[in-house]
């Protein structure tokens, strides 16, 4: 079929297979230029189809040659309806993988479940013996909890009091007064059963019980700060606290590790337009005026560059990683410069639906989401046929 974006709200209902390889590839081409990472082996990532998640699969295998399992949940292709855009993803994944002699084997099922966690302890014992690192890198709005059965429900709202703040709707350029009300403490605690460090912490206990876990093993979750502008919905909003939260967590599971001499890490990463964050409001109007200043700067980064810089300058540089006062990595620095703040600050005061195609970077934002669904890539024909059927080689 020929396939083209399909737009509703914060997503986009179709995903182009050619788009989503291309996409991979280019990823793949940029860590090869950066050369070799003296890094693990042996990778497990949850959340490896998309984002952050997708970009570690993709340093780890391409930058340190690493064997990887990847865990997400995405939707296969069905006669005339099209994957979502971590299926091709993993599919253009491993394929690329497997040419370059590389391991890569996925699973596509309910991370936060029981048995997707027995599932990939089973595949690292049968294929790798133990790994030395894992990469957590969940955005998910509900989590169904593997003890209670309960179906709890993240939200993205402000505590303590109404937030209203500018935002722009990022297909028609309208920027508008946005009002959010308060979270119950019920929002709260829901939103940290899904987002904190609680299922981060089952999987670590799980792999250690089953010894699949090597001597020195490594797991790092991402995590996000971000300017003052967006701090009452997002670091002292709800979704903060599970942030709060899963960063206490790496403190207990490094104790938990300290037996096998491994250690849990928080890496503070930069904003950046994928699925998750295109749906947090005043988000998209602060990314795009970020964009247009790093850029003017000469140091925007997408996913894959952010990710090859944390190991290659952080996690794998041979001396001890460098962390804030709190013990978390940071690689969201250049966002969080001074001058760099200083100048998004001042741009937010002007925006208006008039000025920001002037002043923001509203056009990349839009290319970056429709990159997203593997859409807007050179060297895609979007006009040409494709086969939407495409599978992943190893869960057909
Ligand atoms: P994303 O939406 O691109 O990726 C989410 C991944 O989780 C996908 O692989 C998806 O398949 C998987 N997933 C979701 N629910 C699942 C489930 N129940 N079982 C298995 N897999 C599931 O999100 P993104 O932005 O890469 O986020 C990853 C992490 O990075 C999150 O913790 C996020 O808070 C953090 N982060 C994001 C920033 C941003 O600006 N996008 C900035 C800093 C941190
Ligand atoms: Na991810």
């Amino acid at each position: 079929m020929i396939i083209e974006p399909r737009m509703r709200g914060f997503i986009c209902l179709t995903a182009h297979p050619a788009g989503c390889e291309q996409n991979v590839k280019n990823q793949i081409a940029y860590v090869q230029s950066k050369g070799a990472i003296d890094g693990p082996k042996r990778v497990l990532v949850i959340g490896a189809s998309t984002g952050f998640g997708l970009a570690s699969r993709i340093t780890s295998a391409f930058g340190s040659n690493a064997a990887t399992i990847g865990v997400f949940f995405e939707k296969a292709p069905a006669e005339g309806k099209t994957a979502s855009p971590g299926w091709y993803n993993s599919a253009a994944f491993e394929k690329e993988a497997t040419k370059a002699g590389l391991y890569a084997k996925s699973i596509n099922g309910d991370a936060f479940s029981n048995e997707v966690k027995q599932q990939a302890i089973d595949l690292i014992k049968a294929d790798m013996g133990q790994i030395d690192l894992v990469i957590y890198s969940l955005a998910s709005p509900v989590r169904m909890h593997p003890t209670t059965g309960v179906l709890h429900r993240s939200t993205l709202k402000p505590i303590g009091g109404t937030f209203t703040n500018k935002t722009v709707d990022f297909h028609t350029g309208n920027v508008t007064q946005v009002s959010i009300e308060p979270a119950n403490q019920e929002d709260i605690d829901n939103t940290v059963v899904v987002m904190g460090g609680e299922d981060w912490a089952m999987w670590m206990n799980a792999l250690k019980e089953a010894n699949v876990l090597a001597d020195g093993a490594t797991t790092v979750a991402y995590s996000y700060i971000g300017p003052e502008v967006t701090e009452a919905v997002y670091r002292k909003g709800t979704i903060g606290r599970a942030k709060d939260h899963l960063e206490a967590t790496a403190f207990e599971i490094s104790k938990d590790l300290a037996s096998l001499n491994g250690k849990a890490y928080v890496s503070v990463n930069k904003a950046l337009v994928t699925q998750a964050s295109s749906a947090i409001p005043v988000i998209p109007l602060y990314i795009s005026l970020l964009y247009k200043i790093m850029k003017a700067e000469g140091i925007h980064e997408g996913c894959i560059e952010q990710i090859q810089r944390l190991y290659q300058q952080r996690l794998y540089t041979g001396k001890a990683v460098p962390t804030d006062d709190q013990g978390r990595i940071r690689i969201d620095d250049w966002e969080m410069r001074e001058d760099v703040q200083d100048k998004v600050a001042a741009l937010w005061k002007e925006s208006t639906t008039e000025s920001l195609p002037e002043i923001g970077d509203l056009a990349g934002y839009k290319q970056d989401f429709l990159n997203l669904f593997g859409f807007g890539f050179e060297g895609v024909d979007y006009l040409a046929e494709v086969d939407e059927m495409v599978q992943i080689p190893s869960i057909s």
